[in-house]
């Protein structure tokens, strides 16, 4: 049972009371400035010193990135330069046929056979020289027709798709390219074609290729020696065999077959 005290507390509220020689009296006074002073011996004026520099200068930078760098002087104006004509005449002699025409320096050959002369039988499939299906025959070389200037054959001779057999009368390759199915969308045929052209050509003066065995005696024509000349020609839908037995019985030889 609890009972109250004179203040009118219950005992267990009443501030404790300790043993006389546990409470000590006597707290030695701090001088804490002199402490203060041991670890960092700078005055307070000093300090304010200090500070009031620091914020000067910072100020003082803060105005000069303000004000941005210094403009350049001013020089006069040049007067513009006469440029060179964009365009140039070209003469191409495209399948037997001159054609003298206007193209801008920077028109390829392609190009100019597609926008200015019409002639869309040559394809324009990565325009990079890394699909094969805009080859064309120049001079008798195969081109890849959209890595070569329209003024860098002033004069030559040009031989495309149309060019090489008529609808009456096709060429071998192309016949033999209808006979073996040698296509499925057809896109890369023009060049596939003007590729293997140019190719059995290549193959007639003796110039060897990368799987050539004996680079002083070219030959046989085997389905090796096809796959790896005709491997600047892509075909996305992948008649490779038909494209390959085709060319086989225009070179006339076994394609390596017994
Ligand atoms: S379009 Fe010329 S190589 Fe592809
Ligand atoms: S036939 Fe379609 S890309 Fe060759």
């Amino acid at each position: 049972m609890q009972t109250e005290d004179s203040q009118g507390g219950s005992p267990s509220r009443r501030a404790p009371t300790y043993p006389e020689e546990f409470v000590s009296t006597h707290v030695p006074p701090v001088d804490l400035a002199a402490r203060l002073e041991k670890i960092w011996p700078v005055s307070r004026r000093t300090m304010v010193q200090t500070g009031a520099a620091l914020a000067t200068v910072t100020l003082a930078g803060c105005a000069t990135q303000a004000a941005g760098p210094t403009p350049p002087p001013v020089t006069a104006v040049p007067s513009p330069v006469e440029l060179p004509p964009s365009t140039v005449p070209v003469t191409l002699h495209v399948n037997g046929v001159r054609h003298r025409i206007d193209v801008d320096t920077r028109t390829t050959v392609l190009d100019a056979l597609r926008e200015n002369l019409g002639l869309k039988g040559s394809k324009k499939g990565c325009d990079h020289g890394q699909c094969g299906a805009c080859t064309v025959l120049i001079d008798g070389r195969r081109t890849n027709a959209c890595l070569s200037l329209a003024v860098m054959h002033d004069g030559d001779q040009i031989t495309t798709i149309e060019g090489l057999g008529t609808a009456e009368k096709l060429h071998p390759m192309q016949a033999s390219f209808l006979k073996h199915d040698g296509f499925q969308c057809g896109y890369c045929t023009p060049g596939q074609i003007c590729s293997s052209v140019g190719m059995l050509a290549e193959v007639k003066m003796g110039m060897p290729s990368h799987v050539t065995q004996d680079i002083t005696a070219v030959g046989p024509l085997t389905e090796e020696e096809i796959r790896e000349r005709m491997s600047g020609n892509l075909c996305r839908c992948s008649a490779y065999p038909n494209i390959v037995a085709a060319i086989v019985e225009v070179a006339g030889t076994s394609g390596g077959r017994a």
